[in-house]
């Protein structure tokens, strides 16, 4: 499969950037990235996703939300819903991300409430997983990673999780500048392949885009996504600059 490069703005950027950093983008990114099948898509926040859609109109350049709620529509006060974020030509959506987890908390149960409705709108949820520190330093790593594996994906059938991704994102190595070595992201990437082979299919699971998410930058971009199982890259902070950004995908390009 192509590599698939997203960006999560997280809670930052202006008017201002989508109109410098989309039209860079679009004009800069090498064909030969979506001529061997890659993707790229951007999550910029809420109040942008009107002037992303139309500064990304006619390009193969995607856009993706941060955040959704489970219901369609009702009373919950500052919450935005899968068709809305639909007629705005959003096709993927991040659940799970680290912060909305432990800072903002989102439990399991809501994280799977949310992959459900963004699948039931057609939208491609990107399910993100990842550790503390603390619990890789007690060797937990990947009883954590299952459990929210397990957790966001209950009861969902193999059909009606095929536009799924998950992203591998080690609390520990976002937005700090210590990302996960390679061979980090390998071990962890095959054991998430593994998971998936297990629990939902042996056919299933390849078709699977595993992200890897964590101080991503365009000096480590190239051995992370040289791993195998490595199938693309969220970024967060990278993805604010055009260069830095353009410099990732330069390494998914060939
Ligand atoms: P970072 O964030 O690249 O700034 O570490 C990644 C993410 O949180 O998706």
């Amino acid at each position: 499969m192509g590599k698939v490069i997203a960006g999560n703005w997280k809670m930052n950027g202006s008017a201002a950037l989508v109109e410098s950093l989309l039209p860079r983008l679009r004009q800069e990114i090498p064909p030969s990235f979506f001529q061997s099948g890659g993707t790229c898509f951007v999550c910029p926040p809420f109040p942008y996703l009107v002037q992303a859609q139309s500064a990304l109109a006619g390009s193969k350049i995607g856009l993706g939300a941060q955040n959704v709620h489970p219901g369609d529509a009702g009373a919950f006060t500052g919450e935005i819903s899968a068709p809305m974020l639909s007629e705005f030509g959003v096709t993927w959506c991040l659940a799970g991300h680290s912060e909305r987890r432990h800072v903002l908390g989102d439990s399991n149960g809501f994280i799977r409430r949310k992959i459900e409705s963004i699948i039931e709108h057609g939208l491609r949820p990107v399910l993100c997983v990842g550790e503390t520190l603390a619990e890789r330093e007690s060797g937990r790593q990947k009883e954590v990673v299952d459990q929210q594996m397990a957790a966001g994906l209950a009861g969902l059938s193999e059909s009606a999780l095929e536009g799924l991704a998950v992203a591998y994102e080690p609390v520990w190595a976002i937005g700090t500048g210590r990302n996960a070595t390679p061979e980090q992201a390998a071990e962890m990437h095959a054991h998430i392949r593994d998971w998936l082979r297990g629990h939902v299919s042996a056919g299933f699971a390849p078709k699977v885009p595993l992200l890897y998410g964590g101080s991503v930058n365009p000096a480590n971009a190239h051995d992370l996504l040289a791993q195998s199982n490595v199938d693309g890259v969220l970024v967060g902070g990278a993805s604010l600059k055009a260069d830095q950004f353009l410099g990732i995908l330069a390494h998914a390009s060939h």
